[in-house]
């Protein structure tokens, strides 16, 4: 069965838009990716839209709905309220290119900032093991889709364009935390490096990211918060301390 429902789309780009309200068609089922297709197909040749999969696994039709931060594929149309105008725009946290398709190259180049996996030299195949418990704990952080709504949700850059140079954002510390977990990965100070070059302690834990995760990966709680206790173990330990100053003489 299908009804008509309201849509309310960004059109625009770097430089000016804004809201066009429309009426489209929406059938049992339909996801709001589905809906938006319909009017490019039938009113707005040239509205531009980024997706691939349509299936929650590539992490390209990220957008905001009715101003959060979702993707468009898993979003049903018959989750929202009867006669409710759905509305969907760009993710704020970066440059629009157009409609609602943003440049998400700042992510990139976080990536690029963080050090690979690097595994002890020599290490053959099947020369060591690793207990299951270590390969579930990263596994967590693996199924991360990059869909970068946690990047486009967090507060430290949402509305701070001016903290992107020192942070690196909610999907870069489960990756962090992923290689600083890692038994076999040899670069010892990935803790210290995640505070003192990707912004670690700019993270306040409001857990937004958490929150729109589409993996359900425990962003806040299993890697930010972990990382976090044990910066300050390596920074508190009396041990290294007493270490340190000996060494000072
Ligand atoms: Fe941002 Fe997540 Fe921390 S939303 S402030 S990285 S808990």
């Amino acid at each position: 069965m299908s009804k008509k429902i309201k849509l309310r789309i960004w059109r625009g780009d770097a430089k000016d838009g804004a809201l066009k309200d429309v009426e489209v068609e929406a059938n049992e089922g339909e996801v709001v990716l589905d809906v938006i297709h319909r009017v490019q197909a039938t009113q707005m040749g040239d509205l531009a839209v980024r997706w691939n999969c349509k299936a929650g696994k590539c992490g390209s039709c990220s957008m905001e709905i009715n101003g959060k931060p979702r993707l468009a594929c898993m979003s049903q149309v018959s989750s929202f309220a009867e006669g409710e105008t759905i509305t969907v725009t760009p993710l704020r946290a970066f440059p629009v290119i157009k409609d609602l398709v943003t440049d998400v190259s700042f992510n990139y180049k976080k990536a690029m900032e963080v050090e690979s996996f690097t595994p002890p030299v020599g290490l053959k195949a099947g020369e060591v093991r690793m207990a299951q418990v270590d390969v579930e704990r990263s596994q967590e952080f693996r199924k991360c889709i990059e869909c970068f709504l946690c990047q486009d949700t967090c507060h430290v850059i949402r509305d701070h364009e001016e903290n992107k140079k020192s942070f690196a954002g909610p999907r870069f510390f489960i990756r962090l935390a992923e290689l600083d977990m890692h038994p076999l990965d040899i670069l010892k100070n990935r803790k210290q490096k995640a505070q003192a070059e990707h912004g670690l302690g700019m993270c306040n834990i409001t857990k937004c990211c958490t929150e729109v995760c589409p993996e359900h990966i425990k962003i806040t709680d299993n890697a930010i918060i972990p990382m976090k206790e044990r910066v300050v173990d390596v920074k508190y330990d009396p041990v290294r301390w007493l270490g340190s100053k000996i060494r000072k003489r």
